[in-house]
C-alpha cells in the first residue's frame, strides 16, 4: 500500500537573484496559479508535495496460449475465477492518507458559508495561500510541504480562531471496494464503513507540542502526528464515541487553547508515532528546497518569441515542470498515470509508461530524480520477474505490465497479459543514465537488471523456420493495443525496440570488457525486420496495404510513429522508410484522434525527420490538446481515467527538451524549432536525448 498524499509547500521572500542566464524567478513566478472561485469534484485540486493486501487468490493460474506451438499460461482474467482475478487486479491499492479542513460553529465549514475565495499557487516556493469570508470575517489558510518526510505544514489566520468558531477537522475514509466501478478513484475513499477501520487518539496533545492519532485498517496501520509552536497551544479531541456508526465516526477536530488569531501545525503521517517537526522549519526549509529545484538542471526561456503561441507554450512548461516535481518524483518507483492526486488503475503503475513518465528528468537535467527511481524498481522487481519468465518457459526476466512494489504481481488483463513494450525500457533507461554519467559504476550498477533483460529478450522469440528469422508472437499486442492479439506477429516498433534493446545489452558487456552471450548476439542478428508493406512500415505483419483505410487501425497509428525519433537510431529501421511512413501516418492521423501522449511522440518523431514546423505545430495544437488553468495536461478521448494525465505533462517535457537542446546527432541548436524568426529559444541546462 503506497499512500497517496498530497503535500505541501511554503514561501520565503520572493528572490529578485538572475542564475544562470535565464531570469528563471521572473518566467516561473509569470505563471502563479490564482483561482477565485471554489472548486468540486470536477476540478483538480492544487498541489504542493515531494512526489512519493486480504486472501491470496492462489488458485488463479491464468490462461494458457499457444505460443510458437506450445502452451503457455498468461495473466489474462479468468471467467471461471471472475472474483480471484478481479482481486489480483485491484490489489494492494493506494489509500488517502487523511483529510485536513476547517470546522465552523461545531460542524464541517461547507461551500455555502464560503464567500470571496481566492486560492495562489506560488511556484517558485510551492506555497498555497487561500483567503476567504466566512461570516464576513477574513480567513488566510497557507499550505506547503515537506520535501523529505510525508508532512504538510498549515498556518491559519482569523479572527474566526481567536473567538474559537474556526476549528481544523481531520477525518479518516476507507477504501471503497475495489470493484471495476472503483478501477478510477477521484479524492481516494469513502465514509462508508465506519466500523471497518479503527482511529485511536492516542495523544491529545495537553501540555505537549505534538498530539497523534493512529488508524487501523485490514493489515494497515499508520500515525498521523501533529505538532504546533509552543507560543500557540492546540488540542486535539473526537469527535464522536469510539464504536460510532455514523459517517462522522472518524473526525477529530484539533483546537486553539489560547487567545490567538492564528495557528499553525504539522501533520505527518508515518508507520510509527514521531514527534514531528515544527511548522516554521517545514515552511522555511521547504521554500529554499523549492528555489533550489527551479535553480538547477535545465530551463526554457522562449519570453522572447515574438510568436502568438510562445506564451501557452512557456506556461505549460513551467507548470509541467512544477507538477512532476509533486507527482513523479518519488523514491524507488514510478508514479501512477494520475500521479498523487486521485487513483487511476486502482493506484498501480504501468511498466510500459516508464519512460514517458520519467525520461524527461534525464533531459532536462535533472538526473537525481531519475536515478532516485532507476534502476531500483528494476531491481525490486527482478525476483518476481525472473520467476514469471521461469514459470512461462523462458530464461531471464518478463517485466510486469500494471504493477505495484509490494507483489510485483502483473494485474490480470487480456492486454497486460501480452503486452511486449515494456520489455526492452531498461536499456534506453540504461542509456540515458550512461550519457548523464558515463561511468564504470552506471554500467556496473545497471548490468544486473540488464543481464536479466537481455536473456529474456534472447530466450523468448520463436525461430521460424519458413525464413529463419526469430519472430515475435503471436500472441501478442503492441503500443495501441488495436490488433488481434492471437495473431498478431512481429510488430513494427517491437521487433525495431527489441533490436535496439538486443544491441545496446551486447554494447554495455563490451564497454564491461565482458564475455557477449553468443545467444544475444544470435537473436540481435537474426531477428525479423520490420514489415514493409508498399515502401511504408506496417503495424505488424501479413498485412497489405489496405490497412491504411482499417480506421480500427489508423485510428492511433502512433507505434509507427516511435520508429525514429522517440527509438533512437537503430539497424532495424530504415530512415527512408521511416520518412515516408511519418508522412503518410500525418495525412491520416487526425487531430481529433490524437490523444493521451501522442502529441509528444509526434513532435518527437517530426523533429527527427528535419520537420520542426509540423513538431511544434503538435506541441500548439492547444485546441486539441488541453491543459487545465492550473496546467494540468487532460488526457482527451475516452478511458474516464481520472486527472491529471502526468505522461501527459511529462512527455511534454520531454519533447520540449528534445526541440530545444537536440538529440545524438542532431546538427544546430533548437533542431525542433522553426527558423522562421517568430521563436527565440533560451535554454540551459538540458541534455541532448539519445
Ligand atoms: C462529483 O460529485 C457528484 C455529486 O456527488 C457526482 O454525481 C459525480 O459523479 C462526481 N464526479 C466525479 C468525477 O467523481
Ligand atoms: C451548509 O451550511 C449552511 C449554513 O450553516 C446550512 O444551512 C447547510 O445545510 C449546510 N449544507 C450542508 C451540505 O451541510
Ligand atoms: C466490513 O466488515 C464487514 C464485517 O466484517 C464485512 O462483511 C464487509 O465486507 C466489510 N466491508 C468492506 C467494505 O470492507
Ligand atoms: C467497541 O466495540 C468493540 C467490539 O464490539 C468492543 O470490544 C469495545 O469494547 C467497544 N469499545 C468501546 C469504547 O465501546
Ligand atoms: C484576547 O485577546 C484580545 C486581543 O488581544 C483581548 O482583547 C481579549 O481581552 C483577550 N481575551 C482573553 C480572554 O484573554
Ligand atoms: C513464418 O514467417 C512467414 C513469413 O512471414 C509467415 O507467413 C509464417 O506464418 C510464419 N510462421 C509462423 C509459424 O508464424
Ligand atoms: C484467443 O484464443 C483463445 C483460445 O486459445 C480464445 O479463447 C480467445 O477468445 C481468443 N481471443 C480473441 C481476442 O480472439
Ligand atoms: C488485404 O487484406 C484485407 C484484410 O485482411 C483482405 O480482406 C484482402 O483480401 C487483402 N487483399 C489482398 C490483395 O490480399
Ligand atoms: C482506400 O480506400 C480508398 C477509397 O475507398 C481507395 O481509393 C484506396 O485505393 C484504398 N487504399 C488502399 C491502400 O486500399
Ligand atoms: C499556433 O498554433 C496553431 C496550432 O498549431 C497553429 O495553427 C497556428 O498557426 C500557430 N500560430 C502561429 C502564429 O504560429
Amino acid at each position: 500500500m503506497r499512500p497517496g498524499l498530497l503535500q505541501l509547500y511554503y514561501a520565503l521572500l520572493a528572490p529578485c537573484v538572475v542564475f544562470g542566464k535565464i531570469d528563471r524567478w521572473r518566467i516561473v513566478s509569470q505563471f502563479n496559479i490564482v483561482r477565485t472561485s471554489l472548486i468540486d469534484n470536477e476540478t483538480t485540486p492544487l498541489q504542493v508535495g515531494n512526489g512519493n493486501f486480504a486472501e491470496l487468490p492462489s488458485d488463479y493460474k491464468g490462461l494458457p496460449r499457444d505460443t510458437y506451438g506450445r502452451e503457455v499460461f498468461y495473466d489474462i482474467p479468468d471467467p471461471k475465477l471472475k472474483q480471484a482475478t478481479q482481486w489480483l487486479i485491484s490489489n494492494p491499492n493506494r489509500i488517502n492518507l487523511g483529510r485536513i479542513g476547517l470546522r465552523y460553529e461545531g460542524v464541517a465549514l461547507n461551500k455555502s458559508q464560503i464567500t470571496n475565495p481566492t486560492q495562489e499557487l506560488d511556484l517558485w516556493s510551492g506555497t498555497i495561500t487561500s483567503t476567504f469570508e466566512v461570516a464576513e470575517k477574513t480567513v488566510k489558510v497557507i499550505t506547503q510541504g515537506d520535501f523529505d518526510s510525508d508532512a504538510v505544514a498549515i498556518s491559519i489566520e482569523s479572527d474566526l480562531v481567536r473567538s474559537g468558531v474556526l476549528q481544523v477537522e481531520l477525518d479518516f475514509p476507507y477504501p471503497p471496494i475495489h470493484s471495476t466501478q472503483y478501477k478510477y478513484e477521484v479524492f481516494a475513499g469513502v465514509y462508508d464503513f465506519p466500523l471497518n477501520h479503527t482511529t485511536i487518539l492516542s495523544e491529545d496533545g495537553t501540555d505537549r507540542t505534538f498530539a497523534h492519532i493512529q488508524h487501523i485498517l485490514q493489515e494497515t496501520s499508520y500515525f498521523i502526528n501533529l505538532r504546533w509552536p509552543k507560543e500557540t497551544p492546540l488540542k486535539l479531541s473526537r469527535n464522536e464515541p469510539p464504536n460510532s456508526t455514523a459517517i462522522i465516526a472518524h473526525r477529530y477536530t484539533l483546537s486553539s487553547v489560547s487567545n490567538t488569531s492564528s495557528v499553525a501545525f504539522t501533520a505527518h503521517f508515518s508507520p510509527d508515532s514521531r514527534v514531528p517537526s515544527f511548522p516554521a522549519k517545514i515552511q522555511d526549509k521547504n521554500a529554499r528546497e523549492w528555489n533550489a529545484y527551479w535553480r538547477d538542471g535545465g530551463f526554457v526561456d522562449l519570453t522572447a518569441s515574438s510568436n502568438p503561441n510562445a506564451t501557452e507554450l512557456q506556461r505549460r512548461i513551467i507548470k509541467s515542470q512544477y507538477h512532476v516535481r509533486v507527482n513523479s518524483a518519488g523514491s524507488g518507483q514510478p508514479p501512477q498515470e494520475s500521479g498523487l492526486m486521485n487513483n487511476g488503475w486502482y493506484g498501480k503503475f504501468h511498466m510500459e509508461m516508464v519512460i514517458w513518465h520519467l525520461a524527461h528528468w534525464s533531459t532536462w537535467g535533472k538526473q537525481k530524480y531519475f536515478d532516485n527511481i532507476f534502476p531500483e524498481v528494476y531491481e525490486t522487481l527482478l525476483p518476481s520477474s525472473i520467476a514469471r519468465a521461469k514459470s512461462m518457459g523462458w530464461e531471464g526476466a518478463r517485466w510486469p505490465k500494471m504493477t505495484e512494489l509490494e507483489t510485483g504481481v502483473s494485474s490480470p488483463g487480456d492486454i497486460n497479459a501480452v503486452l511486449m513494450w515494456q520489455q526492452p525500457h531498461p536499456f534506453y533507461l540504461a542509456n540515458l543514465a550512461y550519457q548523464a554519467k558515463p561511468t564504470r559504476d552506471t554500467l556496473q550498477r545497471w548490468d544486473k537488471v540488464l543481464t536479466a533483460t537481455a536473456d529474456y529478450m534472447a530466450s523468448y522469440p520463436g525461430l521460424n523456420t519458413t525464413t529463419g528469422k526469430y519472430d515475435l508472437g503471436p500472441p501478442a499486442y503492441g503500443v495501441t493495443e488495436n490488433t488481434p492479439p492471437n495473431s498478431t506477429r512481429n510488430m513494427a516498433y517491437e521487433l525495431a525496440y527489441w533490436r535496439y534493446g538486443l544491441d545496446a545489452a551486447i554494447d554495455w558487456k563490451r564497454k564491461q570488457h565482458q564475455t557477449v552471450p553468443d545467444k544475444w548476439v544470435h537473436v540481435a542478428a537474426n531477428l525479423a525486420l520490420p514489415p514493409i508493406v508498399d515502401g511504408l512500415y506496417a503495424v505488424y505483419d501479413g498485412l497489405n496495404s489496405s490497412w491504411w483505410n482499417d480506421t480500427k487501425l489508423t485510428g492511433d497509428p502512433r507505434s509507427l510513429i516511435m520508429l525514429q525519433g522517440i527509438l533512437p537510431d537503430t539497424p532495424a529501421v530504415n530512415p527512408e522508410v521511416a520518412l515516408r511512413t511519418a508522412d503518410k501516418v500525418w495525412d491520416v492521423w487526425g487531430d481529433d484522434r490524437i490523444r493521451g501522449w501522442g502529441r509528444p511522440v509526434l513532435a518527437i518523431n517530426s523533429a527527427k525527420i528535419g520537420n520542426p514546423e509540423r513538431a511544434i505545430y503538435h506541441l500548439t495544437a492547444y485546441d486539441y490538446w488541453k491543459f487545465d488553468d492550473a496546467g494540468y495536461a487532460i488526457r482527451g478521448g475516452d478511458g474516464g481515467t481520472p486527472p491529471p494525465f502526468m505522461p501527459g505533462n511529462a512527455g511534454f517535457l520531454l519533447a520540449v527538451a528534445y526541440c530545444a537542446a537536440g538529440w545524438q546527432g542532431s546538427e544546430g541548436d533548437a533542431p525542433g524549432f522553426p527558423k522562421d524568426g517568430s521563436w527565440d529559444v533560451k535554454h540551459e541546462g538540458l541534455l541532448k536525448a539519445l
